[in-house]
């Protein structure tokens, strides 16, 4: 991220430590924002039966994040005892460096502002919302937790192999907008669907979305759109399937699929 890139963004920066953590001063947040993340997960509450996937529903239940924003000093008691994670606050958006060093070390980046009451629907950045609602559950996950390690280690892998770009893209379609195939259905494990009002209903029942089985080298090929829902999920089986098929080696894949057309995800 450049200074630039920075500048544009909403968060505080100018207390953050080298590695862009923050403290979260839980006591800071107004009543009125707790009570605004309170509606926000009342609205997702309603959705996630039928939407997300199992091991993201067996988890929020232990989190008990209904009450208001949590308290990152209170989750970390039990996720650290869970799968060795731990979250830290941060700005907001934070540069590849530091967030895949973070992941490597099982530290995961949440946010720690909440959007305001007329982002009620859609926000640009992400927020606390989208980052403990969307994607701390799953960390109680032994599978996804230590995929989501190798893939910190993989992205610091990436940036001497100036391969970023194609890495981010698998990031995009797994870890934010993830399907997942169960005895159910098709169900969202995608951060970027699951702390979504809209699109989590839309990912799974609506017709025009393309649904691919995981192939991880079109994901790597495979452009997206930040800006509106997805044209295209690709959808695992399984936590240990992404874990496998995300295990080899990438160099030589990078090298391959460089010199390839990037793909647009609205293609046939
Ligand atoms: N196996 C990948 C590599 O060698 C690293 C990776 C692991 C990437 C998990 C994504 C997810 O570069
Ligand atoms: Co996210």
């Amino acid at each position: 991220m450049t200074a630039e890139a920075r500048s544009n963004l909403r968060g505080d920066y100018s207390h953050a430590a080298p590695d862009y953590t923050v403290e979260q001063d839980w006591g800071a947040y107004s009543e009125a924002e707790h009570a605004l993340f309170r509606r926000l997960y009342e609205r997702q509450a309603k959705l996630v039966p039928r939407y997300a996937c199992p091991e993201w529903i067996d988890a929020i239940a232990r989190l008990d994040a209904g009450r208001g924003i949590p308290d990152f000093a209170e989750v970390n008691r039990s996720l650290s005892r869970a799968t060795g994670w731990r979250i830290v606050a941060v700005p907001g958006l934070i540069p590849d460096e530091p967030f895949f060093t973070h992941l490597a070390s099982k530290r995961f980046p949440v946010t720690v502002w909440l959007r305001k009451p007329e982002e009620f629907d859609y926000i640009v950045e992400p927020d606390v919302f989208h980052d403990f609602f969307g994607h701390v559950p799953l960390l109680y996950d032994r599978v996804y937790a230590d995929h989501l390690a190798e893939y910190g280690k993989g992205g610091l892998k990436a940036m001497r192999l100036d391969a970023i770009r194609m890495l981010a893209r698998l990031y995009w379609y797994t870890i934010e907008f993830g399907l997942m195939k169960t005895p159910a259905g098709v169900r969202a494990y995608g951060a970027g669907l699951l702390s979504s009002g809209g699109e989590l209903a839309y990912c799974v029942e609506d017709p025009k979305p393309r649904r691919r089985p995981f192939e991880l080298e079109r994901m790597l090929r495979t452009d997206y759109r930040i800006d509106r829902y997805q044209d295209c999920y690709f959808v695992i089986d399984s936590f240990g399937q992404l874990m496998r098929e995300t295990a080899p080696d990438f160099t030589p894949i990078y090298a391959r699929v460089r010199g390839m057309a990037v793909l647009d995800p609205a293609a046939p």
